[in-house]
């Protein structure tokens, strides 16, 4: 065919944002936010550069500077100023998440939906995803009950959309289950589906104080070597009633987004970890990577592979870069 056929003719600056077939929005962001119970003014984290933990005074106005940038929602992470075995601060009225959903939905009401991360780790005193015996045994089912209660409580104060975690068998039944008793009937279920045993989770534990004082969490995250139980994890997720599904980490599953995507036809989420996060912050404060091509080349690779939404951390310099263009 050549030279009939020139393959760099549409690649001149002029045509190239023409024939671009993925592209990054502000409305495919979602913006992580951490609220710690035990802080007045925010707290930059060490192995974050430019990402804070809010306080319960601050909360509100960093979801309204959020909102204002036209990101649609944030996903709220609790730090909460006393732990226990069984997480109980995980689900009173009057805890850190109850009380951060409910002064930003005071501030900002439905400009920002609100999601609320539902899992256990921030508030066990071992810092495991479900309830412990005395062998370390990471326990299911009893889990459960304390998840629906939690999720109930999060909806009781105002979240739009709840997002379970903790890869626990049977979560996301028993959270939908819990809601629909509780006349929650119309609250969506953000799953995280597929989510990775990964060391790119790595800050995030620093971030939220959630590092666990013993083993790991290979029994209930899944193992970076399998896909096909990926889409069995995600099938099941849907059958118990899953709205949105996630994919966790993003750039080091991407073939997963791909074939979830493919084969559901769901809302896909994907969520650009900490670490991720961190990687290139690291490398461009080194002076060895530009940061804002690393990001867009990144957020736009998990678009390519099929996520319609994104949680990342770089939400809000991504939104104030498309703003100015
Ligand atoms: C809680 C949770 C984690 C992350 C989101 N929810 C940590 C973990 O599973 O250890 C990680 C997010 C990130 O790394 O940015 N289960």
């Amino acid at each position: 065919m050549f030279p009939t056929m020139r393959m760099r003719r549409l690649r001149s600056s002029k045509f190239r944002p023409m024939v671009r077939e993925a592209t990054l929005d502000v409305r495919d962001l979602i913006c992580p936010i951490f609220v710690d119970e035990t802080i007045s003014k925010p707290l930059e984290i060490n192995s974050m550069p430019g990402v804070f933990r809010q306080s319960l005074k601050t909360a509100a106005d960093e979801a309204a500077s959020i909102s204002k940038l036209g990101i649609p929602a944030i996903i709220i992470f609790g730090i909460p100023a006393e732990k226990d075995e069984t997480g109980t601060h995980a689900y009173g009225d009057d805890d850190v998440v109850q009380k951060a959903v409910r002064a930003i939905k005071k501030k900002v009401g439905d400009d920002l939906i609100v999601i609320t991360d539902l899992c256990l780790c921030e508030y066990t005193s071992h810092g495991h995803c479900g309830m412990v015996n005395e062998k370390h045994e990471i326990l299911n089912d009893p889990t459960l009950d304390i998840l629906g209660k939690t999720a109930v409580s999060h909806a009781r104060a105002g979240a739009d959309i709840v997002a379970p975690s903790g890869m626990m068998d049977g979560m996301v039944g028993a959270i939908r289950s819990a809601l629909d008793e509780n006349n929650f009937k119309d609250v969506p279920i953000m799953s995280y589906a597929a989510k990775y045993c990964s060391v790119f989770y790595g800050p995030f534990r620093e971030a939220a104080s959630s590092g666990f004082s013993f083993g790991d969490r290979a029994s209930y995250q899944m193992d970076p070597g399998n896909s096909d139980e990926a889409l069995r994890e995600v099938a099941l997720d849907i059958e118990e009633g899953a709205d949105i599904i996630m994919v966790k980490p993003a750039m080091t599953y991407l073939d997963i987004i791909y074939r979830v995507k493919k084969k559901f036809k769901m809302p896909t989420a994907a969520y650009h970890v900490s670490g991720e996060y961190s990687m290139i912050k690291a490398a461009a404060q080194n002076g060895w990577i530009d940061e804002k091509r690393a990001i867009y080349e990144s957020l736009i690779s998990i678009k390519r592979a099929g996520a319609d939404m994104i949680l990342t951390y770089f939400a809000k310099d991504v939104a104030i870069d498309l703003n100015s263009k």
